[in-house]
């Protein structure tokens, strides 16, 4: 795979590292020309740290989940925010997820072996996955996890069995596709129908099963969750699917009598990757939701549920940046400007597999207008490795500290040791002090399970 064309046609925007705006961690600050963070200088953080360095405001991140925390309380008493973990995990930002009061969804085991590891309270945590493996059920369980977030209907004998074994009853939620479309205009409501993920409503399969899970021994049907995609800016997508729900709830409520306690309306915020994104707060993402929630229980007479969301890009994306140093610099004329990091699709996927876009600056000159348009490529054997393509920057010299912002969700959890390369540290920045939470892998971590 190689990169899409240049567009020739961009011209640099000249701005300086703080006229980013909302891709910029809300420490963000320059001072003597240097982008501090945290009220770290992240130039003496990358030559003391090496690069290429993830970086995680800690007041950018903790002031997210509590404006989540209280602007959904505000409006709904009774709701919870449930942290995505699969956005970013390290077990400091479980212990400060677990400090915040917020709930967690885990996608795995080893998401939530991390979890165990901290302590996190286990009735505050939710299970996903489309095919938790025999294992992972059984070890959740066990654990005494609040919900397992049932996928399927072979799921549900399955959970039924392993909680009769271990002699408990566990409380599940069922994952429901509730055919909305998001992030567009059009309500295609058989756009979304082709998913592995959830009981679909076509065919009724979803109420029938509803009633199976009733009947089920061992679980407890507590709720109903679905999820309508990630990086979502049309707010009306979420009140589309709250009002699918709530319908669904009245539903099961007229057909078999049962009163759903909980709705999970999943995750999906979209967050400013560049200064061209407008997306929404997360006060109006609440206000949405709670509103549309509300007024469907209005309806239908119906109690209001306990309502949770499942936010993670929207929380950790734009307090983490990633450090990298230019090695090489490579002009092709009237083709396109290479600045080659030490880094690139190993620690951050998302631009070669979404063709993603970032805003960078250079830390040692963020007062400093950005006057070119250049593409940073990583140092993999893949002309597709780029971190950044076609964006202003600075002009950059060999020795450079670039920094990429918004990078702090889907990089870390999808990075990968490709060609050797070890993952990067994990440092929190606060109050002028950086603190290690993940140290960098060294050569002996990647071989450490060969035989
Ligand atoms: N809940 C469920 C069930 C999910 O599957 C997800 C994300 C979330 C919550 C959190 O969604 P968020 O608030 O972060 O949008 N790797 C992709 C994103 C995949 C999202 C997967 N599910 C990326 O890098 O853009």
């Amino acid at each position: 795979m190689s990169l899409p064309a240049s567009d020739r046609t961009k011209q640099p925007d000249n701005r300086t590292t703080m006229e980013l705006g909302a891709v910029l961690p809300r420490t963000a600050e320059v001072r003597d020309d240097h982008l501090f963070i945290g009220g770290v200088d992240m130039v003496d953080l990358a030559h003391e740290l090496g690069t290429a360095l993830y970086v995680f405001d800690e007041e950018d991140l903790v002031s997210r989940m509590r404006a989540y925390v209280t602007e959904f309380r505000s409006r709904y008493e009774n709701s919870d925010i449930i942290y995505a973990s699969k956005a970013f995990l390290n077990k400091e930002v479980l212990r400060i997820a677990a400090r915040e009061g917020l709930c967690l969804d885990v996608s795995g085991g080893g998401e939530l072996a991390c979890a165990q590891m901290v302590g996190f309270p286990m009735e505050r945590v939710f299970v996903h996955g489309n095919n938790k493996t025999p294992q992972e059920l059984e070890e959740a369980i066990s654990a005494g996890v609040g919900r397992i977030v049932v996928d399927s209907r072979i799921e549900l004998a399955r959970v039924s069995k392993i909680a009769g074994e271990l002699g408990v009853t566990q409380d599940i939620c069922m994952r429901i596709t509730p055919g909305v479309e998001a992030d567009t205009h059009e309500y295609i409501r058989t756009g979304c129908e082709d998913s592995k993920f959830g009981f679909t409503m076509l065919e009724d399969f979803a109420y029938t099963c509803v009633g199976t899970a009733l009947e089920t021994p061992n679980v407890r049907l507590v709720g109903l969750h679905c999820h309508i995609g990630s990086q979502i800016f049309a707010l009306h997508s979420f009140a589309e699917a709250a009002q699918v729900m709530v319908d669904f709830m009245a539903r099961i409520r007229d057909g078999y009598g049962h009163t759903i306690e909980e709705l999970d309306l999943g995750g999906g915020l979209g967050i400013a990757y560049t200064t061209a994104d407008k997306p929404s707060s997360i006060a109006e993402f609440a206000e949405v939701t709670c509103s549309s929630v509300r007024e469907a229980c209005a309806a239908h007479d119906l109690p209001l549920p306990r309502l949770l969301v499942e936010p993670g890009r929207s929380l950790v994306a734009n307090a983490g940046v990633t450090l990298y140093t230019v090695g090489i610099l490579k002009t092709l004329p009237n083709i396109r400007k290479y600045v080659a990091i030490d880094g690139g699709m190993s620690d951050n996927i998302r631009t070669a597999l979404y063709h993603a876009e970032y805003e960078p600056t250079i830390a040692n000159k963020a007062g400093q207008p950005r006057t070119e348009i250049v593409t940073l490529c990583g140092k993999h054997c893949e002309s597709g490795d780029a971190v950044v393509i076609d964006m202003p920057l600075q002009k950059a010299d060999i020795g450079d500290i670039v920094c990429v912002f918004g990078t702090g969700a889907y990089n870390m959890t999808m990075a990968s040791n490709y060609n050797g390369q070890p993952r990067p540290a994990v440092v929190f920045v606060k109050d002028g002090e950086a603190r290690i939470t993940t140290r960098p892998e060294t050569y002996d971590d990647l071989y450490a399970r060969d035989i």
